[in-house]
């Protein structure tokens, strides 16, 4: 007689796998999850064949490939002027998720609250939960998605522990100003608060503007988590390789965790992305303005369309607000429209909060897609 309890009973399938499946069996061009309809850079493939003929098919050391972990320490170097000790303060993970579990893991405890600002990935809340914390949601103001200082400000008290900040934001495409970084140091400084800062999407950056990465902060060094993402720098979400970068104090305590958790990467993947990184530097300079044309190629269609939006400032996603086409439908069921009626899936907002705001008409697609995607994408949303 088995009596098991779920851990997470309010958990159901996730809306990314609902959505694929939609768009599988309607067969409808799928906008929703975030990956690259298009091929990585044949030179990391090849790098990556290179690697497994070579004989890199073995476990390789739990902290990860130091060649790759040195090359990240130069990336932050030629980008933030920041020094970093590839040793003591880089662990490559298979994948940014486990990363962003592994350090929630390592400083929550039973009682610790944790701030998280809806909308908001959908990992955060359940880490928190498993690790016997609670999450306390703030949600950002809407239309800009921008924090509102003052709602942190009265949510900080002795139980807040940690505080996790997405820039560039999923879903919503906002990113953080040094202003916001500023706010934030001003309010935990004192305090014994830790910051997870999940940075995957830190090379997506449009219109010229800076990514700030909460490792610039002198302030924030010594207390804080930065999660990024090779998978969604170098068009490999399947590779699943990520990283995270701590002060030597803060990673003891994460490997501690990640060391049962996973152990270690994959050795032949993180071979193939230091030799990738190592002879071609201009990747991630040139990022920005390739995923700005399409997302301008995105926006520039549905600038005919009912739809209404503001220009994402990063990330590979674009919110589209459809107020003015079916209002009478919540997120949920205009997503349900589109796949049934106009054969494209993308994925309703409501999902990514605790509990949505009822007026919420906002629909997000990834534009991490070929042209030609994108432009019959276009097509259909102007139909709409
Ligand atoms: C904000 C955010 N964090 C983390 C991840 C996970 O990245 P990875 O695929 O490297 O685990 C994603 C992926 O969609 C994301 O959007």
């Amino acid at each position: 007689m088995l009596q098991l309890q779920s851990k997470l009973p309010s958990q159901g399938v996730t809306i990314f796998s609902v959505m694929t499946e939609l768009a599988h069996r309607l067969n409808a061009l799928n906008l929703s999850q975030g990956f690259p309809d298009f091929p990585a850079p044949p030179a990391l493939l090849e790098a990556l064949s290179q690697a497994t003929l070579s004989g890199y098919n073995q476990y390789p050391s739990g902290d990860g490939v130091l060649t790759l972990r040195q090359q990240l320490a130069t990336q932050f170097l030629t980008r933030d002027q920041l020094q970093l000790d590839p040793v003591t303060e880089i662990t490559i993970t298979p994948g940014a998720t486990i990363a962003i579990f592994c350090a929630i893991q390592a400083c929550i405890h039973a009682g610790d609250e944790v701030i998280i600002f809806d909308p908001s990935y959908d990992s955060y809340a359940p880490a928190v939960q498993l690790a016997g914390g609670t999450s306390v949601h703030i949600h950002l103001d809407a239309p800009s998605f921008q924090v509102n200082w003052q709602k942190v400000k009265d949510s900080i008290n002795a139980n807040t522990r940690m505080i996790i900040v997405n820039t560039p934001h999923n879903p919503t495409g906002a990113i953080w100003s040094e202003q916001d970084w500023r706010q934030l140091i001003e309010l935990i400084q004192d305090k014994n608060i830790v910051v997870l800062s999940d940075e995957v999407y830190e090379h997506l950056i449009f219109d010229g503007q800076k990514h700030h990465s909460a490792l610039q902060f002198p302030e924030l060094r010594e207390r804080s988590f930065v999660i990024g993402s090779f998978g969604k720098t170098y068009h490999v979400t399947g590779w699943k390789t990520g990283y995270c970068v701590a002060s030597p104090q803060l990673m003891r305590l994460f490997r501690q965790i990640y060391q049962f958790a996973n152990f270690c990467g994959t050795t032949p993947c993180q071979i193939a992305l230091a030799n990738y990184m190592q002879q071609h530097p201009e990747h991630i300079q040139e990022l920005p303005s390739f995923y700005q044309a399409k997302r301008d190629l995105f926006n520039a269609q549905i600038q005919n369309s009912r739809f209404d939006f503001i220009p994402s400032q990063g990330t590979y996603f674009q919110n589209l607000d459809y107020s003015a086409i079916r209002p009478d439908l919540n997120d949920i069921e205009m997503c349900q429209f589109l796949a049934e009626q106009h054969k494209i899936v993308a994925i309703p907002i409501s999902v990514f909060y605790r509990q949505a705001p009822e007026s919420l008409r906002l629909i997000r697609f990834c534009f991490a897609k070929t042209d030609q995607t994108l432009q019959r994408a276009g097509e259909i949303l102007v139909q709409c």
